[in-house]
C-alpha cells in the first residue's frame, strides 16, 4: 500500500475536518457546516465519509480529499500536506521527506569536497593525477564524476569534517570512518583514488576509494549505512538518467572505471553494478528509467553460474515488475566479453566496436541456451536430460508462448528428442519450495487506471498536450494523478515534471512515465487520449450528481437552490453531450 493509501486509511476525514471546522454536524450519510472556504450564511459544505471526499457546493464549488483539505486549509503543498498528515496519523516518511538522514548526505558531500579539492591541487596527489592521466582520463570527466584522493594519514577528513562542526558519531554513521577498538575512529578511507557514489537524484551517499598501489582490497567500498546499500544503487545512474530514457535503454557494465571511460567517450547510458551480480533492487531501480537493458558481462570472473544466476535474478525481478502484462516483458540482452577484456579497455581501443557489441548483444534466453549446452556433449544421453533441466525453469518461465515453443524446437534439434517430449520433461512440476510461484502473482492493482492511463498518454506524447486544454484537476480523484497532472500542466519537459514533485511521488511519476501502452498511430493515440479525458468528465460529472442526489434524498435544503438546481441541470446537459458525441462517435467508426 503506498503512503497515501496508508494515510487515508489511517484518517478519519470527519475528524481531521472537524478539527478545523466548527459545527460539522451529521445530515444523513454525509456531514455538512458553513463552507471554511469562503464565506455564506446557510452550509453548503459536505463531508462524504464513505468516499473520503469534501465538497462545497457554495461559491467554491470545488472538492477533494484528506490531503487537498490540508493544502487549502493550510495553504501548503502536497510535500508538507503529507507531512502533517503522516505526523497525524503516525505514518512514517521515507528519509528523505524526513529529513532524518540530511546529515549523513551532508558529510558525505562535504568529504567529497574535501577529497575531489585534494585531488585537483594537493601536492601529495600528484601521483594519483598521473596514474588518472595515464589512463586516459580527462580533466572534465574527474570534474564531472567529482573524483577525488584521500590522503594517507589518519585523520585529515576526521578533523576537517569536525572543523565543520559534524561529530564523530555523524562521521560514523555517514560510514566515513573505521573504529578502533577502544577510543575514537580513524579515517575508513587513505591514500585511495575516490570515486563518489551518488543515488539516482545526485546525492552522495557512498564511496568507492581505489587503491594506488598492490594493496588489497583494490577498492573499498563505503560501509552499509542508512542511506548507503551498494546492492540497491548503481553506480553513475545520476548521470545516466537522462540519456537512458532517451535513448530507452541502460547498459550495464561492472566496474567504476568501465563508467568513466564509457562516458568520456559520449556514451552516457552506462551505469555500473559494481562487481557485485546485478541485484534484484538494481534492476527495478533501472526500469524506472529503461525498460530495455544490455549487460556487459565479465567472461572470466563471473563465471558461467554466477552469471546464470545473475540472469536469473533479472528475469524474475522485471517480470514480477510488469505484473499482469508479461507479455511485454523487459528486453534483457548479454554481452558476453572477450576473457581477460572488460568495457574500459575495449572502449577505449576501439568506440565503434564496442557500439556494435551492444548492438548485436544476445538476448538473454539465447544466451542462457549458449551457456548451458556449450559444454555439454548433446550425443550424450545423460547430457540429454541435463540439457532439458537445467533449461526448463528458464523456458518454463518464458511468457511468450511463441519464445517458448521456439525454444523447446532448438532444444529438441539439439539433443534429438522429439518436441513433445522435451515439452512434457519441462512441464513437469517443478519441486516445491522456490518461493517463485507466490512471487510471480499479479499484484493488487491500487490506484485509478482510467486517471494513470491518461496521464501516461500526456507524459509519453508530448506532441499530444493541445489536448490537455480541456482538462482540469478537478478531474483527477486521487491526489498522485492530481499532483502529477498539475506538475505537468506547468512544466513541458520530464526533468521539470520530476523536480517540481515532492520525492514521495518520484516512483509514481518513473511508472507512468514507462507505463507500456498499446503500440498505435499518432493519430490513433490522439483518439485514445480524447476518449480518457471525456470519460474523465464523465466520471467527475456523475460524481457530481451522485453526490447531489444523495444530498436531496436526505432532505438537505441549500440557501440558493436555483443555483442548485441550475448547476443539476448544466451537468445533465454536458452529460447528455458527451453521451450524443459518444454515439455519433461510434456510429462513425461502424460506418467507416
Ligand atoms: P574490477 O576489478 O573489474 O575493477 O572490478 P575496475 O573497475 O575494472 O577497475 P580497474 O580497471 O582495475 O582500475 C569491477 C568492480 O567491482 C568492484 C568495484 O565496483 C569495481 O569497479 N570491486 C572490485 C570492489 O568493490 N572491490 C574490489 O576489491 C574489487
Ligand atoms: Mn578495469
Amino acid at each position: 500500500m503506498s503512503v497515501i493509501d496508508e494515510m487515508k486509511e489511517r484518517i478519519d476525514i470527519v475528524e481531521l475536518v472537524s478539527d478545523y471546522v466548527p459545527g460539522l454536524k451529521k445530515s444523513g450519510r454525509s456531514f455538512r457546516a458553513l463552507c471554511p472556504f469562503h464565506s455564506e450564511k446557510t452550509p453548503s459544505f459536505f463531508v462524504f465519509p464513505e468516499r473520503g471526499s469534501w465538497r462545497c457546493f457554495g461559491a467554491c464549488a470545488t472538492g477533494g480529499d484528506i490531503f487537498s483539505f490540508i493544502m487549502k486549509k493550510e495553504n501548503v503543498d502536497f510535500g508538507e500536506a503529507l507531512r502533517i498528515l503522516a505526523d497525524r496519523a503516525g505514518v512514517p516518511l521515507a528519509p528523505r521527506e524526513e529529513k532524518e538522514f540530511e546529515r549523513l548526505y551532508e558529510a558525505n558531500e562535504a568529504a567529497r569536497n574535501f577529497y575531489h579539492n585534494l585531488l585537483l591541487a594537493s601536492p601529495d596527489a600528484e601521483f594519483a593525477r598521473n596514474y588518472l592521466e595515464g589512463r586516459g582520463i580527462s580533466r572534465k570527466t574527474i570534474e564531472e564524476f567529482q573524483l577525488g584522493f584521500s590522503l594517507p594519514d589518519w585523520d585529515s577528513l576526521r578533523k576537517y569534517l569536525g572543523g565543520r562542526g559534524y561529530h564523530e558519531d555523524e562521521m560514523m554513521m555517514a560510514g566515513l570512518l573505521a573504529q578502533k577498538e577502544v577510543g575514537s575512529g580513524y579515517d575508513l578511507f587513505r591514500g585511495r583514488l575516490m570515486f563518489p557514489i551518488n543515488d539516482a537524484h545526485g546525492r552522495t551517499c557512498g564511496f568507492g576509494a581505489r587503491a594506488l598501489d598492490e594493496v588489497t582490497p583494490k577498492y573499498l567500498n563505503s560501509p552499509k549505512t542508512e542511506i548507503f546499500d551498494k546492492s540497491a544503487i548503481l553506480y553513475g545512474l545520476d548521470r545516466a538518467r537522462v540519456a537512458i530514457r532517451r535513448e530507452k535503454l541502460a547498459i550495464i557494465v561492472e566496474g567504476y572505471m568501465d563508467v568513466l571511460t564509457a562516458h568520456q567517450h559520449g556514451i552516457t547510458n552506462v551505469v555500473a553494478s559494481m562487481g557485485t551480480s546485478l541485484g534484484e533492487r538494481q534492476a527495478s531501480a533501472i526500469k524506472h528509467y529503461a525498460k530495455d537493458i544490455v549487460m556487459a558481462l565479465d567472461a572470466d570472473v563471473a563465471g558461467r553460474e554466477a552469471t546464470l544466476r545473475e540472469l536469473d535474478s533479472v528475469w524474475h525481478a522485471t517480470q514480477r515488475r510488469s505484473g499482469k502484462y508479461v507479455a511485454q516483458e523487459a528486453d534483457v540482452r548479454v554481452i558476453g566479453m572477450p576473457p581477460g577484456k572488460d568495457p574500459d579497455e575495449l572502449i577505449r581501443e576501439d568506440p565503434e566496436g564496442w557500439k556494435r557489441m551492444v548492438d548485436e548483444a544476445l538476448p538473454w534466453a539465447d544466451f542462457v541456451f549458449n551457456a548451458v549446452t556449450s559444454n555439454l556433449d548433446p550425443r550424450d544421453p545423460r547430457d540429454k536430460s541435463a540439457v532439458v533441466e537445467r533449461l526448463g525453469p528458464y523456458i518454463q518461465a518464458m511468457p511468450d508462448p511463441i519464445l517458448r515453443a521456439h525454444y523447446i524446437q532448438r532444444i529438441a534439434g539439439l539433443i534429438r528428442v522429439d518436441e513433445r517430449t522435451v515439452d512434457s520433461a519441462i512441464r513437469r512440476p517443478r519441486p516445491k519450495g522456490t518461493g517463485r510461484e507466490q512471487a510471480d502473482a499479479t499484484p493488487p492493482i491500487t490506484g485509478d487506471p482510467l486517471e494513470e492511463h491518461c496521464l501516461s498518454l500526456f507524459l509519453q506524447h508530448p506532441e499530444l498536450r493541445g489536448l490537455g486544454g480541456g482538462l482540469s484537476q478537478d478531474y483527477f480523484e486521487r491526489i498522485e494523478n492530481r499532483e502529477v497532472f498539475s506538475a505537468w500542466q506547468r512544466y513541458p519537459d520530464i526533468d521539470g515534471i520530476h523536480q517540481a514533485l515532492n520525492q514521495s511521488l518520484h516512483e509514481h511519476l518513473d511508472s507512468l512515465i514507462y507505463k507500456e501502452l498499446p503500440p498505435a498511430s499518432e493519430r490513433e493515440t490522439g483518439v485514445a487520449l480524447s476518449d480518457c479525458i471525456r470519460r474523465l468528465r464523465e466520471r467527475m460529472l456523475r460524481g457530481l450528481i451522485k453526490e447531489q442526489g444523495e444530498l436531496l434524498f436526505s432532505g438537505c435544503s441549500v440557501e440558493e437552490p436555483s443555483q442548485f438546481e441550475e448547476q443539476l441541470i448544466e451537468v445533465s446537459k454536458e452529460l447528455k453531450e458527451i453521451f450524443s458525441e459518444e454515439k455519433r462517435g461510434w456510429q462513425g467508426r461502424t460506418r467507416g
